[in-house]
């Protein structure tokens, strides 16, 4: 391949280009050689708690940084009664599970943090999986079969569209958000067991789905429909039950998905529903019956993150207070933030090298966002993808803004 390597993206080296399927492309190889400058702003150190003022390495150094990169919306990561429960685990417990829930690695402690999710989410049972991703995929591909369709917004998550290429099902996209799209794709596939999968808070874009509208759709065709809490679960809705709770769906929802790496702050991912549904799911999801159960540690921590998202709704309050704060001066500055209405915010840059060198810059100034390059988005909308928690002050968004503003807005009116 001699093309351009700012002109290739991940999306060009799928192809094997040997006989052995072990060796990466060579071409990949001499891309990431070229693109190293660019590379470097992934994987980057984390050298303290993901604080809302944290410390991470760059440059081979320590470099002290205002955090808008973190999942930690409500702080619960670095909370001190979250970090004495889980010392009291570590005493107790020790460390893993060690073992799959179905054999050896369920304790009182996951049977307590089940029976404490279903009565946070009004359910009958909930299930509890080592990681998010696994949790969406097992519960997709422990649930659809071959003959189904899983019918996906074109912006759903990795873990979702894995899930039902797992089942073998068949798999239709709708544009993103959009009702009629989705009633398109629904009546093209009739006659078939449908799941229309959608998310509460959309992962890169930082929109709400819709919920309303296309459950409203989704019935009028008797599909079911499955929402992926991941960015939503404990951070909206009046108590924390997601974005099926602010929007009042919640009685149209017979699975509740959702996470406890975002606003958790901690790991793993959970499904509620009906006994039966769960019964049956507990054998059929793979990352749940071949795969070691979280840690106790890590459930203990969960179960007071658990209790202190739901007993103190001010860090929500405080969440949000942010997100507006922030996106209303991002908005000023002329900042383009695509459809994000809460605390995810694109910073929609739109050319792969300027979005790299200005990365560069936010770093060196003190700034730490995520770069996204396309295909996690489209070409024309790679960007920035800064989240903003509870934890931030006034003053660390105000300092936030300010570099934004030093280096951003000289770089659009340079391309304007
Ligand atoms: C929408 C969505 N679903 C599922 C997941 C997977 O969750 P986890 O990181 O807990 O494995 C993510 C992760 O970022 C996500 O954004």
């Amino acid at each position: 391949m001699n093309e351009d390597p700012a002109k290739l993206s991940l999306s060009n080296f799928l192809a094997g280009e040997s006989n052995d399927p072990l060796q990466a492309p060579p071409s990949f190889t001499n891309w990431m050689r070229a693109c190293a400058w660019a590379a470097e702003l992934y994987e980057p150190e984390l050298l303290a708690t993901a604080d809302a003022h944290t410390m991470i390495t760059y440059g081979g150094k320590p470099r002290p940084v205002i955090n808008l990169c973190s999942y930690n919306y409500l702080g619960l990561a670095n909370h001190p009664e979250v970090l004495v429960a889980a010392h009291e685990a570590l005493r107790t417990r020790g460390l893993g599970a060690c073992g799959s829930p179905m054999l050896s690695g369920m304790t009182d402690l996951h049977r307590e943090l089940e029976r404490r999710v279903a009565k946070f989410l009004g359910r009958e049972d909930a299930m509890l999986f080592n990681s998010g991703f696994g949790g969406a995929l097992g519960t997709i591909s422990g649930l659809l079969r071959k003959t189904d369709v899983a019918i996906l917004d074109n912006r759903s998550h990795l873990s979702l569209r894995d899930g039902a290429v797992l089942s073998r099902c068949r798999t239709e996209k709708f544009e993103h958000n959009d009702p009629v799209s989705l009633d398109t794709a629904l009546s093209r596939q009739k006659g078939r067991r449908q799941l229309v999968i959608i998310e509460g808070i959309y992962s890169m874009d930082g929109d709400f789905g819709n919920l309303k509208e296309l459950i409203d759709v989704a019935e009028s065709h008797g599909a079911s429909v499955f929402i992926d809490e991941a960015h939503s679960m404990l951070a909206c809705g009046e108590h924390g039950r997601g974005a099926a709770e602010k929007f009042r769906v919640e009685d149209r929802i017979p699975l509740v998905y959702g996470t406890f790496s975002k606003a958790f702050g901690a790991l793993g991912g959970f499904v509620a529903g009906s006994k039966e549904t769960l019964q049956y799911l507990r054998f059929y999801a793979h990352p749940y019956v071949y795969s070691c159960a979280l840690p106790p540690v890590v459930v203990a921590a969960i179960l007071k993150a658990l209790e202190i998202g739901t007993s103190q709704p001010e860090l929500r309050a405080q969440l949000w207070e942010n997100a507006d704060y922030f996106h209303t001066q991002l908005q000023d500055l002329g900042i383009d933030t695509g459809a994000s209405t809460t605390y995810v915010m694109p910073i929609v840059i739109g050319d792969r090298e300027r979005m790299y060198r200005l990365g560069h810059e936010l770093r060196r100034r003190g700034l730490w966002v995520a770069p996204v390059d396309y295909p996690a988005v489209p070409q024309n909308r790679i960007c920035f993808r800064a989240c903003v928690t509870a934890k931030h002050t006034r003053a660390d968004l105000d300092e936030a803004l300010n570099i934004l503003a030093d280096t951003l807005v000289p770089a659009a009116l340079q391309h304007a």
